[in-house]
């Protein structure tokens, strides 16, 4: 079994249907044996997130915004924390729905039409580990039930830890290229077809 076959969803199982701005807490095993919650971002949850940003390398900040490595203001994170349209995820370390309890990624699935623009951000020291790949899986799970028919993301061409991520779907995706920017869209509704190639990661990183 791969290493992502054995990291699991240790308590998967929502009490209630999801709604648009509201996903199930959720306990989330890696498979070094870490556990931590995932939950919904409230506004309460602001100076969680901006401590994790703090502590995210400028290199991680500029790959997740695309535009300098300066944190966002906190506007603009407020926003980010309680989209009109998605939701906000954080990763803490225990299962913990306390605020103050240190926010160590989060993923966001904001609805545009159709789409559900989804980007992340683990903090530096905790990458590496499945935590993104499992966010990811975890947001595409929350659009499809939400019902959106495709997923969108803004990925800078060098950045190839959000690359693998993605490719680890294997699922269909189209990319479109700005400059080193891709955008890729990934249909939420066809199921994985053998004869149509997930991303082909190879190819954009030559
Ligand atoms: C992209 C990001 C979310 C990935 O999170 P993560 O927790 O490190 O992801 P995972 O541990 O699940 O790893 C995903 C893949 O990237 C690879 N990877 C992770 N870090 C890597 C690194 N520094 N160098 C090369 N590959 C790396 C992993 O090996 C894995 O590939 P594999 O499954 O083929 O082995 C994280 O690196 C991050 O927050 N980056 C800064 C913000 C960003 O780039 N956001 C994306 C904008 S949409």
């Amino acid at each position: 079994m791969t290493r992502r076959g054995r990291q699991t969803l240790v308590a998967d199982r929502p009490t209630r249907r999801a709604v648009r701005g509201v996903a199930d807490p959720v306990a989330l095993g890696l498979s070094d044996g870490t556990e931590l919650g995932v939950r919904s971002a409230v506004g309460d949850d602001l100076p969680g997130v901006v401590d994790l940003h703090e502590r995210c390398s400028a290199r991680s900040r500029n790959r997740r915004y695309h535009g300098g490595s300066a944190r966002p203001a906190p506007a603009r994170m407020r926003r980010l924390l309680e989209p009109a349209r998605g939701v906000t995820l954080l990763a803490t370390p225990t299962v913990s729905h306390s605020p103050t309890a240190p926010v160590v990624a989060m993923a966001n699935l904001l609805g545009e039409g159709d789409t559900a623009e989804v980007a992340l951000l683990v903090r530096d020291d905790w990458q590496r580990r499945g935590l993104g790949s499992a966010l990811l899986r975890r947001l595409v799970w929350q659009a499809e039930r939400c019902g959106y028919a495709a997923l969108g993301l803004h990925i800078q061409a060098e950045n190839t830890p959000m690359l693998r991520a993605v490719d680890r779907l294997e699922r269909p995706a189209t990319t479109d290229r700005d400059g080193s920017l891709l955008t890729l869209t990934v249909p939420l509704t066809a199921a994985v077809s053998p004869t149509r190639a997930p991303l082909a990661l190879s190819a954009i990183m030559r």
